[in-house]
């Protein structure tokens, strides 16, 4: 049986219904998070409720749950729908009110979750990338249920035949349309600052601990569109991606045109870290 969460209701899918004046479907007016379960285990479980809390907070939702319960739905809904490998999805929404842009006076959180597994969990094959403008509010760092300008960026890459759409403002690379990204340049790592331009990526975060463990200098800095042209290593990270190579950006090929030796070992590093990797 493939079961969904509903709130605080773990129900079948076929009976799950969404209002049509749930503004998260009419405003996008929520935030989600998207966490990967390995070999039975979520990956960075707390990190990511920290990360939805925050989220939730910044828009001025209370979350319906707290730590505690999040944990048990999400392993109930996990353990119910039987799943080793995969992801979990989850979006909360400041719920349903008659159709009016101000915050209803009264209005509970939805809460939706549901599982979708993974016939592997192989990390996609090196890709390419192409630039784009980024269109996007400056509150990247919320992860908000409006993704439009994400979507449109992705799918100008995908119809272009490339695999990502890397966003710049101005001359100043910020991150994927789904991804962080990264590049090497004389053997040091260099990815955007967290701040309002980016999300803050869970798989980012290990990817940097590793760095770290790794002895690799790190340098959290803005860089452009040419320094990462001429740099000798890029790679896109996310919790369905984790550590891709991008051997190519707009035509261009980025340093040998393969997986560089820093992206192999961040990549191993990563895997590592990995509940029960097997
Ligand atoms: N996307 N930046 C953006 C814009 C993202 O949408 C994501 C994740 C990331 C990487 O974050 P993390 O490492 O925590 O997955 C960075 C998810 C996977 C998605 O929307 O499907």
């Amino acid at each position: 049986m493939n079961v969904i969460l509903l709130n605080d209701e773990i129900i079948s899918k076929e009976n799950a219904s969404i209002n049509i004046e749930d503004r998260g479907y009419q405003f996008g007016d929520g935030v989600y998070e998207v966490i990967r379960i390995y070999n039975g285990n979520f990956f960075e479980l707390e990190g990511h409720y920290d990360r939805l809390k925050r989220s939730a907070s910044e828009i001025h939702i209370d979350l319906p749950f707290d730590r505690a319960t999040f944990q048990t739905k999400v392993n109930e809904l996990r353990s119910t729908n039987n799943v080793e490998n995969g992801h979990l999805y989850m979006q909360v929404s400041r719920g349903i009110a008659p159709r009016n842009h101000p915050f209803p006076a009264k209005s509970e959180p939805v809460l939706v979750a549901y599982t979708t597994e993974y016939a592997t969990n192989d990390t996609p094959p090196p890709g390419r990338a192409m630039f784009t403008e980024d269109i996007r509010w400056l509150r990247c760092d919320i992860k908000s249920l409006n993704l439009l300008g994400n979507v449109l960026a992705k799918e100008e890459s995908k119809k272009q035949g490339y695999d990502e759409a890397i966003f710049h403002r101005g001359e100043t690379v910020t991150e994927g349309s789904s991804t962080n990204v990264f590049m090497v340049k004389d053997q040091t790592l260099y990815t955007h600052p967290a701040n309002n331009y980016i999300l803050d990526g869970i798989t980012r975060r290990t990817i940097l601990d590793a760095a770290k463990g790794a002895g690799i200098t790190i340098v959290e800095e803005p860089f452009t569109k040419t320094q990462l042209l001429e740099s000798d290593e890029v790679f896109i990270s996310s919790t369905t991606q984790e550590v891709r190579p991008i051997i190519e950006v707009s035509g261009n090929t980025i340093g040998t045109g393969r997986m560089g030796d820093v992206t192999a070992i961040l990549q191993k590093e990563f895997k590592k870290r990995l509940p029960n990797n097997k």
